[in-house]
């Protein structure tokens, strides 16, 4: 299997520039107690603007060439992993955070069946990803599939059904010109 992003690793950061870290904070409920997975986290870009506002940060993700961007990050911890199987006991976040990403794993449904499963009871998990409502996103769609990625990105109706079907519910918490947030609580 090709990875893409071991392409654009070393430039990724530059590419997409800096989250909005004071919306991360409030869709996360940031400052919490606990450990935040950022799960196909790649480089840390996110997680390390918002690390400080938990005891510890995971970066999970299948791309070595992303993880590795990420050494040198004071407090994050990256960790080679598939979301769809994850090397991690029941309950062990308190937060799981989920940026541009889960159009990326091959099994979606079961990589959010696994990140609630890690959910701590009382934990929030958070999804970010291109609103595929919106023409601009399908354009982006057809581009990836051009260099075949294997990316499918799926309505916000669609992810929040995925979480719905492991018996927590899901709802899109805000909206811009380009991407949808998507929150549950355990
Ligand atoms: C578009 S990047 C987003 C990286 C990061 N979340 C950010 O916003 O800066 C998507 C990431 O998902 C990772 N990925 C793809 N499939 C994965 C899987 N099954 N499990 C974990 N990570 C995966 C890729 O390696 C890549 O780093």
């Amino acid at each position: 299997m090709i990875d893409h992003f071991a392409f654009v690793a070393a430039v990724y950061d530059r590419l997409i520039g800096s989250p909005d870290i004071s919306r991360m904070k409030r869709l996360l409920k940031l400052p919490a107690a606990g450990w935040l997975l950022d799960a196909g986290g790649g480089t840390g870009r996110v997680s390390a603007a918002v690390d400080g506002l938990v005891d510890h940060t995971v970066i999970g993700d299948l791309s070595a060439a992303m993880l590795k961007r990420s050494k040198g990050r004071d407090g994050l911890y990256p960790v080679r992993l598939r979301a769809e199987q994850l090397p991690f006991p029941d309950g062990t976040f308190s937060r799981v955070l989920i940026v541009d990403a889960l159009h990326h794993f091959r099994d979606q449904q079961g990589a959010v069946g696994e990140l609630l499963r890690i959910l701590k009871p009382g934990g929030r998990l958070l999804i970010e990803e291109p609103d595929i409502d919106l023409w601009a996103v399908k354009g982006v769609a057809l581009v990836e599939k051009m260099i075949l990625m294997t990316s499918h990105i799926q309505p916000s109706g669609e992810i929040i059904r995925m979480i719905e079907h492991h018996g927590v519910s899901g709802r899109v918490s805000e909206r811009d010109h380009f991407r949808v947030w998507i929150c549950a609580d355990k």
